[in-house]
Protein backbone atom coordinates (compact mmCIF):
# COMPACT_ATOMS: atom_id res chain seq x y z
CA UNK A 1 0.00 0.00 0.00
CA UNK A 2 1.42 3.86 -0.80
CA UNK A 3 2.50 5.87 2.19
CA UNK A 4 -0.30 8.57 3.40
CA UNK A 5 0.60 12.03 1.86
CA UNK A 6 -0.36 15.43 2.82
CA UNK A 7 -0.12 18.22 0.42
CA UNK A 8 0.10 21.95 1.76
CA UNK A 9 -0.47 24.70 -0.63
CA UNK A 10 1.72 28.10 -0.60
CA UNK A 11 3.65 26.59 1.81
CA UNK A 12 7.37 28.24 2.21
CA UNK A 13 6.43 31.15 4.18
CA UNK A 14 4.18 32.02 6.86
CA UNK A 15 1.12 29.83 8.08
CA UNK A 16 1.50 27.17 5.91
CA UNK A 17 5.30 26.66 6.85
CA UNK A 18 3.99 26.03 10.29
CA UNK A 19 1.42 24.04 9.01
CA UNK A 20 3.97 21.94 7.24
CA UNK A 21 6.52 22.02 10.35
CA UNK A 22 3.00 20.51 12.27
CA UNK A 23 2.51 18.18 10.24
CA UNK A 24 5.81 16.79 10.11
CA UNK A 25 5.72 16.29 13.59
CA UNK A 26 2.25 14.95 13.76
CA UNK A 27 1.30 13.26 10.72
CA UNK A 28 2.15 9.62 9.89
CA UNK A 29 2.98 10.10 6.08
CA UNK A 30 4.97 11.94 3.30
CA UNK A 31 4.32 16.33 3.65
CA UNK A 32 4.58 18.32 0.78
CA UNK A 33 5.53 21.62 1.15
CA UNK A 34 4.71 23.48 -2.10
CA UNK A 35 5.20 26.49 -3.34
CA UNK A 36 5.50 28.63 -6.62
CA UNK A 37 9.04 29.49 -6.75
CA UNK A 38 11.24 26.47 -6.58
CA UNK A 39 13.99 28.17 -4.76
CA UNK A 40 11.42 29.54 -2.09
CA UNK A 41 10.08 26.28 -1.68
CA UNK A 42 13.33 23.86 -1.17
CA UNK A 43 15.02 26.88 1.06
CA UNK A 44 11.90 26.22 3.41
CA UNK A 45 12.33 22.06 3.45
CA UNK A 46 16.07 23.09 4.00
CA UNK A 47 14.82 25.36 7.06
CA UNK A 48 12.31 22.72 8.50
CA UNK A 49 15.89 20.04 7.64
CA UNK A 50 17.47 21.90 10.17
CA UNK A 51 14.92 21.65 12.68
CA UNK A 52 15.33 18.09 12.02
CA UNK A 53 11.61 17.78 10.54
CA UNK A 54 11.92 16.48 6.85
CA UNK A 55 9.22 17.86 4.37
CA UNK A 56 9.47 17.21 0.49
CA UNK A 57 9.35 20.14 -1.84
CA UNK A 58 7.05 20.01 -5.23
CA UNK A 59 6.16 22.72 -6.80
CA UNK A 60 2.47 24.55 -7.60
CA UNK A 61 1.14 27.73 -8.41
CA UNK A 62 -2.18 28.03 -8.02
CA UNK A 63 -2.38 30.48 -10.46
CA UNK A 64 -0.85 28.35 -13.47
CA UNK A 65 -3.29 25.48 -14.56
CA UNK A 66 -0.54 23.59 -16.13
CA UNK A 67 1.21 23.56 -12.55
CA UNK A 68 -2.15 22.43 -10.73
CA UNK A 69 -2.57 19.34 -13.45
CA UNK A 70 1.37 18.38 -12.98
CA UNK A 71 1.40 18.34 -8.87
CA UNK A 72 -2.25 16.44 -8.91
CA UNK A 73 -1.31 13.79 -11.81
CA UNK A 74 2.18 13.33 -9.41
CA UNK A 75 0.20 12.62 -6.03
CA UNK A 76 -1.96 10.16 -8.52
CA UNK A 77 0.88 8.67 -9.56
CA UNK A 78 3.15 8.05 -6.75
CA UNK A 79 0.15 7.26 -3.86
CA UNK A 80 -2.67 6.45 -5.67
CA UNK A 81 -3.83 9.90 -4.38
CA UNK A 82 -4.00 12.02 -1.52
CA UNK A 83 -4.91 11.67 1.94
CA UNK A 84 -4.79 15.78 3.20
CA UNK A 85 -5.08 18.84 1.57
CA UNK A 86 -4.30 21.74 2.66
CA UNK A 87 -4.90 24.58 0.73
CA UNK A 88 -3.70 27.71 2.20
CA UNK A 89 -1.65 29.89 -0.66
CA UNK A 90 -3.31 33.28 -0.69
CA UNK A 91 -2.79 36.58 -0.75
CA UNK A 92 -3.99 39.96 0.44
CA UNK A 93 -3.09 43.79 -0.57
CA UNK A 94 -2.07 46.05 2.28
CA UNK A 95 -4.71 48.34 3.82
CA UNK A 96 -2.29 51.18 2.39
CA UNK A 97 -2.28 49.73 -0.48
CA UNK A 98 -2.92 52.96 -3.46
CA UNK A 99 -3.87 49.89 -6.45
CA UNK A 100 -7.53 50.75 -7.70
CA UNK A 101 -10.12 49.06 -6.34
CA UNK A 102 -10.91 47.43 -9.70
CA UNK A 103 -7.22 45.84 -9.59
CA UNK A 104 -7.75 44.45 -6.42
CA UNK A 105 -10.93 42.75 -7.23
CA UNK A 106 -9.77 40.99 -9.98
CA UNK A 107 -6.10 40.02 -8.72
CA UNK A 108 -7.56 38.89 -4.71
CA UNK A 109 -10.35 36.83 -6.60
CA UNK A 110 -8.25 35.78 -9.03
CA UNK A 111 -5.89 33.63 -6.48
CA UNK A 112 -8.00 33.71 -3.39
CA UNK A 113 -10.97 31.98 -5.01
CA UNK A 114 -10.43 30.91 -8.75
CA UNK A 115 -7.25 29.55 -8.29
CA UNK A 116 -8.37 28.09 -4.75
CA UNK A 117 -11.45 26.26 -7.17
CA UNK A 118 -8.88 25.17 -9.74
CA UNK A 119 -6.71 23.62 -6.81
CA UNK A 120 -10.00 22.02 -5.27
CA UNK A 121 -11.39 20.74 -8.88
CA UNK A 122 -8.20 18.97 -9.94
CA UNK A 123 -7.56 17.46 -6.28
CA UNK A 124 -10.74 16.89 -5.00
CA UNK A 125 -11.43 13.43 -6.64
CA UNK A 126 -8.09 12.68 -5.64
CA UNK A 127 -9.03 12.68 -2.56
CA UNK A 128 -8.53 9.22 -0.83
CA UNK A 129 -10.80 7.34 1.75
CA UNK A 130 -10.53 9.19 5.17
CA UNK A 131 -8.92 11.78 3.91
CA UNK A 132 -9.37 15.43 5.10
CA UNK A 133 -9.56 18.89 2.96
CA UNK A 134 -9.01 22.51 4.99
CA UNK A 135 -9.39 25.21 3.01
CA UNK A 136 -8.00 28.62 5.09
CA UNK A 137 -9.99 31.16 4.29
CA UNK A 138 -11.02 33.95 7.24
CA UNK A 139 -12.50 35.34 9.76
CA UNK A 140 -13.70 38.71 7.40
CA UNK A 141 -15.26 35.80 5.30
CA UNK A 142 -18.47 35.75 7.87
CA UNK A 143 -17.69 39.63 8.37
CA UNK A 144 -18.24 40.53 4.94
CA UNK A 145 -21.26 38.23 4.65
CA UNK A 146 -23.06 40.22 7.22
CA UNK A 147 -22.30 43.39 5.45
CA UNK A 148 -23.47 42.19 1.94
CA UNK A 149 -27.27 43.15 0.90
CA UNK A 150 -30.19 40.79 2.34
CA UNK A 151 -30.22 39.06 -1.20
CA UNK A 152 -26.50 38.05 -1.35
CA UNK A 153 -26.59 37.22 1.91
CA UNK A 154 -29.76 34.88 1.59
CA UNK A 155 -27.78 33.10 -1.49
CA UNK A 156 -24.36 32.41 0.48
CA UNK A 157 -26.33 31.01 3.19
CA UNK A 158 -28.66 29.36 1.29
CA UNK A 159 -28.30 25.03 0.98
CA UNK A 160 -29.09 25.10 -2.54
CA UNK A 161 -26.80 27.24 -4.00
CA UNK A 162 -24.56 25.29 -6.97
CA UNK A 163 -20.75 25.99 -7.56
CA UNK A 164 -22.04 27.67 -11.22
CA UNK A 165 -24.13 30.36 -9.01
CA UNK A 166 -21.26 31.19 -6.73
CA UNK A 167 -18.94 31.22 -9.95
CA UNK A 168 -21.22 33.19 -11.13
CA UNK A 169 -21.90 35.76 -8.14
CA UNK A 170 -17.87 36.07 -7.52
CA UNK A 171 -17.64 37.33 -11.36
CA UNK A 172 -20.43 39.63 -10.54
CA UNK A 173 -18.64 41.16 -7.56
CA UNK A 174 -15.63 41.57 -10.01
CA UNK A 175 -17.58 43.28 -12.85
CA UNK A 176 -19.25 45.77 -10.68
CA UNK A 177 -15.77 46.65 -8.59
CA UNK A 178 -14.72 47.48 -12.49
CA UNK A 179 -17.69 49.95 -12.86
CA UNK A 180 -17.45 51.36 -9.26
CA UNK A 181 -21.11 49.98 -9.08
CA UNK A 182 -20.47 46.93 -6.52
CA UNK A 183 -22.00 49.28 -3.73
CA UNK A 184 -25.10 49.50 -5.23
CA UNK A 185 -25.13 46.01 -6.24
CA UNK A 186 -24.97 44.73 -2.55
CA UNK A 187 -21.37 44.46 -1.65
CA UNK A 188 -19.00 45.68 0.93
CA UNK A 189 -15.34 47.81 -0.01
CA UNK A 190 -13.45 44.29 0.37
CA UNK A 191 -11.96 42.35 -2.00
CA UNK A 192 -10.69 40.09 -0.01
CA UNK A 193 -13.11 39.39 2.59
CA UNK A 194 -15.13 38.91 -0.69
CA UNK A 195 -12.52 36.58 -2.01
CA UNK A 196 -12.73 34.84 1.35
CA UNK A 197 -16.47 34.36 1.64
CA UNK A 198 -16.35 32.74 -1.72
CA UNK A 199 -13.75 30.35 -0.46
CA UNK A 200 -15.92 29.62 2.47
CA UNK A 201 -18.78 28.81 0.87
CA UNK A 202 -17.12 26.98 -2.10
CA UNK A 203 -15.97 24.86 0.82
CA UNK A 204 -19.72 24.10 2.48
CA UNK A 205 -20.65 23.51 -1.64
CA UNK A 206 -17.89 20.70 -1.92
CA UNK A 207 -18.65 19.18 1.37
CA UNK A 208 -22.48 18.60 0.19
CA UNK A 209 -21.51 17.19 -3.16
CA UNK A 210 -18.94 14.80 -0.95
CA UNK A 211 -21.57 13.90 1.30
CA UNK A 212 -24.31 12.92 -2.20
CA UNK A 213 -21.53 11.54 -4.35
CA UNK A 214 -19.37 9.81 -1.92
CA UNK A 215 -21.23 9.13 1.47
CA UNK A 216 -19.41 5.96 2.22
CA UNK A 217 -15.71 7.75 2.03
CA UNK A 218 -15.73 9.32 4.77
CA UNK A 219 -13.91 12.47 3.91
CA UNK A 220 -14.48 15.84 6.05
CA UNK A 221 -14.03 19.13 3.92
CA UNK A 222 -14.55 22.16 6.31
CA UNK A 223 -13.27 25.92 5.66
CA UNK A 224 -11.18 27.65 9.09
CA UNK A 225 -9.49 31.12 10.35
CA UNK A 226 -6.17 30.40 11.47
CA UNK A 227 -6.70 33.79 13.91
CA UNK A 228 -4.90 36.97 13.59
CA UNK A 229 -1.31 35.57 12.41
CA UNK A 230 1.97 37.41 12.04
CA UNK A 231 2.94 36.79 9.44
CA UNK A 232 4.04 38.96 6.14
CA UNK A 233 0.36 38.96 5.44
CA UNK A 234 -1.05 40.34 8.38
CA UNK A 235 2.39 42.25 10.11
CA UNK A 236 3.76 42.21 13.14
CA UNK A 237 1.55 43.47 15.25
CA UNK A 238 -0.90 40.51 14.90
CA UNK A 239 -1.84 38.46 18.30
CA UNK A 240 -0.54 34.69 17.15
CA UNK A 241 2.35 32.96 16.19
CA UNK A 242 2.76 31.13 12.62
CA UNK A 243 2.65 27.61 14.88
CA UNK A 244 -0.68 28.93 17.20
CA UNK A 245 -1.81 29.46 13.68
CA UNK A 246 -1.53 26.79 12.40
CA UNK A 247 -3.10 24.67 14.87
CA UNK A 248 -7.11 24.94 13.71
CA UNK A 249 -6.17 23.97 10.42
CA UNK A 250 -3.93 20.95 11.59
CA UNK A 251 -6.75 19.72 14.12
CA UNK A 252 -8.99 19.59 10.95
CA UNK A 253 -6.37 18.30 9.03
CA UNK A 254 -6.02 15.37 11.88
CA UNK A 255 -9.21 14.85 12.65
CA UNK A 256 -9.57 10.84 13.68
CA UNK A 257 -11.15 8.08 11.40
CA UNK A 258 -14.94 7.69 12.00
CA UNK A 259 -15.12 11.24 13.38
CA UNK A 260 -18.19 12.88 11.04
CA UNK A 261 -18.34 15.87 12.14
CA UNK A 262 -16.97 19.00 11.60
CA UNK A 263 -18.18 18.72 7.60
CA UNK A 264 -18.88 21.50 5.32
CA UNK A 265 -18.39 24.00 8.22
CA UNK A 266 -16.52 27.42 9.14
CA UNK A 267 -14.33 26.68 12.07
CA UNK A 268 -11.99 28.81 14.29
CA UNK A 269 -10.15 28.16 17.50
CA UNK A 270 -11.36 24.40 16.72
CA UNK A 271 -15.02 25.44 17.21
CA UNK A 272 -17.65 25.60 14.33
CA UNK A 273 -18.58 28.80 14.08
CA UNK A 274 -21.90 30.77 12.65
CA UNK A 275 -22.78 31.19 9.42
N1 LIG B 1 -2.04 36.11 8.66
C1 LIG B 1 -3.30 36.24 9.07
O1 LIG B 1 -3.60 36.92 10.06
C2 LIG B 1 -4.40 35.52 8.34
C3 LIG B 1 -5.70 35.62 8.86
C4 LIG B 1 -6.73 34.92 8.22
C5 LIG B 1 -6.45 34.17 7.09
N2 LIG B 1 -5.17 34.12 6.59
C6 LIG B 1 -4.95 33.31 5.40
O2 LIG B 1 -3.93 32.37 5.68
C7 LIG B 1 -3.26 32.01 4.46
C8 LIG B 1 -1.75 32.15 4.66
O3 LIG B 1 -1.49 33.52 4.91
P1 LIG B 1 -0.15 34.05 5.60
O4 LIG B 1 -0.56 35.04 6.60
O5 LIG B 1 0.75 32.94 5.96
O6 LIG B 1 0.45 34.90 4.36
P2 LIG B 1 1.91 34.97 3.72
O7 LIG B 1 2.96 34.92 4.77
O8 LIG B 1 1.84 36.13 2.79
O9 LIG B 1 2.00 33.61 2.88
C9 LIG B 1 1.19 33.39 1.76
C10 LIG B 1 1.69 32.16 1.07
O10 LIG B 1 0.86 31.94 -0.10
C11 LIG B 1 1.72 31.77 -1.21
N3 LIG B 1 1.09 32.10 -2.48
C12 LIG B 1 0.53 33.24 -2.88
N4 LIG B 1 0.12 33.13 -4.15
C13 LIG B 1 0.43 31.87 -4.56
C14 LIG B 1 0.28 31.16 -5.76
N5 LIG B 1 -0.26 31.70 -6.85
N6 LIG B 1 0.69 29.86 -5.80
C15 LIG B 1 1.23 29.27 -4.71
N7 LIG B 1 1.45 29.92 -3.56
C16 LIG B 1 1.04 31.20 -3.49
C17 LIG B 1 2.92 32.67 -0.92
O11 LIG B 1 4.01 32.33 -1.75
P3 LIG B 1 5.16 33.42 -2.16
O12 LIG B 1 6.15 33.43 -1.04
O13 LIG B 1 5.68 32.85 -3.44
O14 LIG B 1 4.47 34.74 -2.33
C18 LIG B 1 3.13 32.32 0.56
O15 LIG B 1 3.81 31.10 0.67
C19 LIG B 1 -3.83 32.91 3.38
O16 LIG B 1 -4.82 32.20 2.66
C20 LIG B 1 -4.45 34.04 4.18
O17 LIG B 1 -5.48 34.69 3.46
C21 LIG B 1 -4.15 34.78 7.18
Amino acid sequence: MSAKVAVVTGSNKGIGLAIVRALCKQFQGDVYLTARDVGRGQAAVESLASEGLKAIFHQLDINNLNSITTAAAFFKEKYGGVDILIHNAGIAFKVADTTPLAVQAELTLETNFFAARDVLTHFLPLIKRGGRVVNISSFVGPRTLNKCSPELQQRFRSEDITEDELVALMQRFVEKAKKGEHKQDGWPETPYGVSKLGLTTLSMILARRLSKERPNDGILLNACCPGWVRTDMAGEAAEKSPDEGAVTPVYLALLPPKITKPHGKFVSDKEVQPW
